[in-house]
């Protein structure tokens, strides 16, 4: 046995899986930068105190997961346990607030929960975040939800689902929790349990006693408490994101581990995952910024697991031949196809799709086994019959299936055939 083992709990990516990794992170940053997300990158660590206020006093995180410490100067630092709040914090510090709205940040990197390890849950994860801070509009919701959801379609990932729910707003909640503390209190339940329900009732919906869960059944629930303009931008997130064809439930027991959420809150569940199903959620956080000491702003993001979308591409039987790293291969052949097979690729390219041609001369069979190496999704093979009829036959490399084409409709056609 050797000396030294990696600390319980962690996620470390060795090759060849690192290859794997990595192609998650480039796709879901690409979808991101693609609708205006700038990278923010910030320190591991924070004051303890960013959290215990931000995420919450009375949430798991921060009573019994945060790894804080005492740096020499004896200041409470702690590992960052989501990324949120450092987001907001360096927002209101460097002002980022005081310019163009929504500020669009994207971030990626490892967080730290001290959770009971098992499959899918760390104490050292990965996440990949977005934020859009500053406007309160259903439709940024819906952008915010049909970016990881496009992520997720890149990956090649389907066995998943959308929850959404709304959380209402100031007034909502506070109509709601009359009444719930008021069912509460005739439970039978115990001091911790009862101590916990005086900081945020909510919470109680998350425990995972099997008794507690059979006395919330009748529970008066939130979303039946929504204001007028709650329930108004709840039905338009709805109807955006019926137009932009992405299914979901709507669940109105879902609980979020963290305490800032208001209005629109989301969860991406992956069938194949046993307990550790969430391979993403996030939400609108109204009173964040201001808690934080800045302006009155809303915003909204989500936080997505890369661990758990890794075990998710291997259980649709995806992590070995990962479709998306690659959207189309060009395979030139002869000197005319040779002579526009780059601008084509450019123009494709300049579509957002990830394009790449067979270079050199090389043998149709060899620019195939290329192909393949590459993980592309689709093959065109553009030789002198193709250019003379201005058509050819654009392969779908999962199934081999072939679709006729014009070559002046080659992006439209990409278009079309990497929709869901
Ligand atoms: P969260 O739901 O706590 O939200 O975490 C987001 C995702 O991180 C989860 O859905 C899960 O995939 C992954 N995750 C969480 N804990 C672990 C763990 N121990 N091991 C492996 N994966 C884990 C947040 O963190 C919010 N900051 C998201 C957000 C951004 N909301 C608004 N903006």
């Amino acid at each position: 046995m050797t000396r030294f083992q990696a600390p319980k709990g962690v996620s470390e990516y060795l090759p060849p899986n690192s290859a794997l990794f990595d192609r998650v992170l480039w796709n879901l940053q690409n979808v991101a930068l693609s609708a205006g997300y700038q990278l923010i990158e910030l320190p591991i660590f924070e004051d303890t105190e960013l959290f215990t206020r931000g995420v919450g006093e009375s949430t798991d995180v921060v009573t019994k997961e945060m790894y804080t410490f005492e740096d020499r100067g004896g200041r409470s630092l702690t590992l960052r346990p989501e990324g949120t709040a450092g987001v907001m914090r360096a927002v209101i510090e460097h002002g980022l607030d005081r310019g163009q709205l929504p500020v669009k940040l994207f971030y990626r990197g490892p967080f730290f929960r001290a959770e009971r390890p098992q499959a899918g849950r760390y104490r050292q994860f990965y996440q990949f975040g977005i934020e859009a801070i500053g406007v309160d509009d259903p439709i940024l919701d819906s952008e915010v939800i049909a970016i990881a959801d496009r992520g997720f379609r890149r990956l090649g990932l389907k066995n998943y689902s959308l929850q959404i729910t709304s959380l209402g707003d100031s007034e909502s909640r506070s109509k709601h929790r009359q009444d719930f503390l008021s069912f509460l209190s005739k439970l039978n339940l115990d001091d911790e349990t009862r101590a916990r329900v005086q900081k945020n009732p909510l919470r109680i919906l998350d425990d995972k006693r099997e008794a507690i869960q059979k006395s919330l059944i009748d529970a008066p629930r939130l979303l039946d408490y929504l204001s007028d303009e709650s329930r108004q931008k709840f039905e338009v997130l709805q109807q955006a994101l019926t137009r932009l064809e992405i299914p979901f439930e709507i669940n109105p027991r879902m609980v979020r581990g963290l305490d800032y959420y208001t209005g629109t809150a989301f969860e991406f569940v992956h069938r194949g995952l046993g307990a550790q199903s969430s391979i993403g959620g996030g939400g609108r956080y109204d009173g964040l910024m201001e808690t934080l000491g800045g302006q009155s702003l809303s915003g909204i993001g989500f936080g997505l697991g890369i661990d758990r979308i890794i075990l998710a591409l291997q259980d649709e039987g995806l992590a070995e031949n990962n479709p998306g790293y690659i959207d189309l291969y060009l395979v030139p052949i002869g000197e005319a196809a040779r002579g526009i097979s780059l601008p084509m690729i450019e123009k494709v390219r300049g579509a957002g799709f990830v394009a790449d041609l067979a270079f050199g001369e090389r043998s149709l069979k060899g620019a195939m086994k290329a192909a393949d190496k590459l993980a592309a999704r689709y093959v065109l093979v553009l030789g002198d019959d193709e250019i003379t009829s201005g058509s050819a036959r654009l392969k779908r490399m999962s199934d081999g299936t072939e679709l006729s084409i014009t070559l002046d409709s080659l992006v439209q056609a990409l278009e079309q055939a990497t929709a869901r």
